[in-house]
């Protein structure tokens, strides 16, 4: 994924949200995923598991959904949605475990600023969805959303913990080198 060629979608207005029916859980949330390189792994390593990716772009949700068919990866579930407005759509109450949230895109510009996946209705839809115990792993390269990050949650009820995180990589952090990511985990109750 290559900033230089890819355009932005406004998640303000695009899609709309995303009514799902996928059961239970527990389920194991990448959001935002991108190409999916991460659930993949995961979902290999963890067969019992179930894994569900929330992509905003339609055509990455669709060659995801080809790998998914391909590897017959039959324990990911891989939804187009804006996270930022759907989490209430596509999870039930108490119904994720963990979630993952790898190198959000940041939006620099004042302007953009309400586009910034982590909006009130996201913290608040994704602290119903966890299960109590559930953790949220979050990583980015950008120092300055990191810090706005942890401004926006140090306002909810999640709190701040240490866990390893998996092993495994996003595409994002295998193309970037320069530094290690901020990481933080938060926890439910
Ligand atoms: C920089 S890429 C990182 C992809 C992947 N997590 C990784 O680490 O390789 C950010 C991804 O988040 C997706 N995204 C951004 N805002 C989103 C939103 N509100 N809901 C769902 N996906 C979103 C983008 O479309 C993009 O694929």
């Amino acid at each position: 994924m290559s900033r230089r060629l890819r355009h932005h979608i406004n998640p303000l207005t695009f899609p709309n949200p995303t009514k799902a029916d996928i059961g239970n859980g527990p389920f194991i949330a990448d959001i935002g995923c991108g190409r999916g390189e991460f659930l993949k792994e995961l979902a290999k390593t963890y067969p019992k598991m179930r894994f569900v990716g929330i992509e905003l772009r339609p055509n990455i949700v669709k060659e995801f959904e080809k790998v998914i068919t391909k590897e017959k990866l039959q324990n990911i579930i891989i939804l187009q949605g804006n996270a930022s407005i759907s989490m209430r759509y596509i999870f039930k109450p108490d119904s994720i475990k963990q979630m993952f949230i790898s190198f959000p895109d940041p939006w620099f510009k004042p302007k953009h600023k309400k586009r910034t996946l982590f909006t009130n209705q996201f913290l608040d839809e994704s602290y119903e969805a966890l299960r109590n115990g559930g953790t949220i792993f979050i990583q980015t390269d950008q120092e300055k959303l990191f810090m706005e990050i942890k401004d926006k949650f140090s306002q909810t009820k999640f709190k701040e913990i240490t866990k390893a995180w998996p092993k495994f990589k996003s595409l994002w952090e295998k193309h970037k080198n320069e530094h290690p990511p901020y990481r933080v985990v938060y926890q439910k109750g």
